[in-house]
């Protein structure tokens, strides 16, 4: 039996391959390589000594999905695919609905036809919305403040409904916190498209020139030093919690959300200076104006993944920047 990974070349799907590939897990990747590459697939093969089966196909296409599943025995998916700049999402909202929400029905559709109702669902904390204050825990009410964020909580909804309809199903939509580090061999990272919109990306570019200096979106914030706090987790923590989401997918039954973060905040300042000691490079930085739609906290409470994934954060933030700069250092352009 193979597992299913949707969005298997990105940054959390190829790290969460390697871990599958480590605990010997047969693993399928479908990518329609728009925001990534198979030079992804090389360095996954070059970790774990096992080159995965990927094939290039598009969620949406339902043909070549049902073709994935008949020649493949899958029992679960992890659905990682999906756009997820939320600039991009509102300058271009209907490829968004279009990828993340359409592309997620055609996918639960084939499986369904399949009898494969075992999915783990890659969301977000932008599902909190602005109006909850941190710690953010499991039960608040959700809302989105733009359209990436729409998709992910129209398809939280669509999950919800689908496991009231069919208690077959099981499913897990894990509410990832911000996601930051790489794998520790410095083979494999983010390598976002043009100029990064996160903050990790850009401090790192800013670190080997890429970039000449970063902008630090607001310093009057009621936080510790007044720039925005956000719960920055190590992007091997989170796909280890994938593993322990499969497994518990026996287990749980419907829908279920759950935090993917440390409980921790930690300042944009705090980052940068941070950033500096571990890699002994300046980075220049200006403080500018708020980025419109900005809060200032957001972190999590995590003690449902603990209860019910037996899942806990590992890697602090030295070794969540320590990570990123060992792979920003030796891959100063990404993959190529
Ligand atoms: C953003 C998205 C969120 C998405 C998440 C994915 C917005 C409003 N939210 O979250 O929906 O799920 O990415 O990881 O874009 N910062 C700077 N300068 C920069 C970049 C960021 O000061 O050049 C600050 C921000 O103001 C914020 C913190 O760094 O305080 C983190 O920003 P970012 O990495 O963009 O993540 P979020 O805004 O938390």
């Amino acid at each position: 039996m193979s597992l299913l990974i949707t969005g298997g070349t990105g940054y959390i799907g190829s790290h969460t391959v390697v871990e599958l590939l480590n605990t010997n897990q047969d693993v399928v990747i479908v990518d329609n390589l728009a925001n990534s590459s198979t030079k992804s697939l090389d360095r996954v093969e070059k970790i774990t000594g096992i080159r995965p089966v990927f094939i290039e196909a598009d969620i949406c296409d339902k043909d070549a999905m049902r073709k994935v599943f008949s020649e493949h025995d899958i029992s679960a998916v992890i659905h990682f695919a999906g756009l997820k700049a939320v600039g991009e999402s509102t300058q271009i909202p209907l490829s968004y609905y279009h990828n993340n929400v359409s592309g997620t029905v055609a996918l639960l559709e084939v499986m369904g036809e399949n009898n494969v109702k075992n999915i783990v669902f890659s969301s977000s904390a932008t599902v909190y919305g602005e109006n909850n204050i941190s710690p953010l825990v499991e039960t608040m009410p959700t809302s989105a403040t733009n359209p990436y964020g729409q998709t992910k909580l129209m398809v939280e909804h669509i999950l919800f409904d689908l496991a009231k309809s069919d208690p077959e199903w099981s499913i897990i939509s894990l509410r990832y916190f911000n996601p930051i580090g790489a794998h520790k061999s410095g083979l494999i990272g983010e390598n976002p498209n043009g100029i990064p919109n996160n903050l990790l990306p850009f401090v790192s570019q800013v670190a080997v020139g890429r970039l000449p200096e970063l902008n630090v979106w607001g310093d009057d914030y009621d936080t510790v030093d007044g720039t925005g706090v956000r719960d920055y987790i190590h992007v091997v923590d989170l796909a280890l919690a994938h593993l322990k989401a499969v497994n518990a997918l026996s287990i749980l039954s419907g829908c279920t959300a759950i935090n993917i973060g440390t409980g921790n905040g930690t300042s944009v300042l705090e980052i940068v200076n941070k950033f500096k000691e571990i890699s002994g490079v300046d980075i220049p930085y200006k403080i500018s104006p708020r980025r419109p739609g900005d809060i200032a906290t957001v972190f999590a409470k995590a003690d449902l993944a603990e209860e019910l994934l037996d899942w806990q954060a590992e890697r602090d933030l030295n070794a969540m920047i320590a990570d990123t700069w060992r792979w920003q250092s030796q891959n100063p352009n990404g993959f190529e």
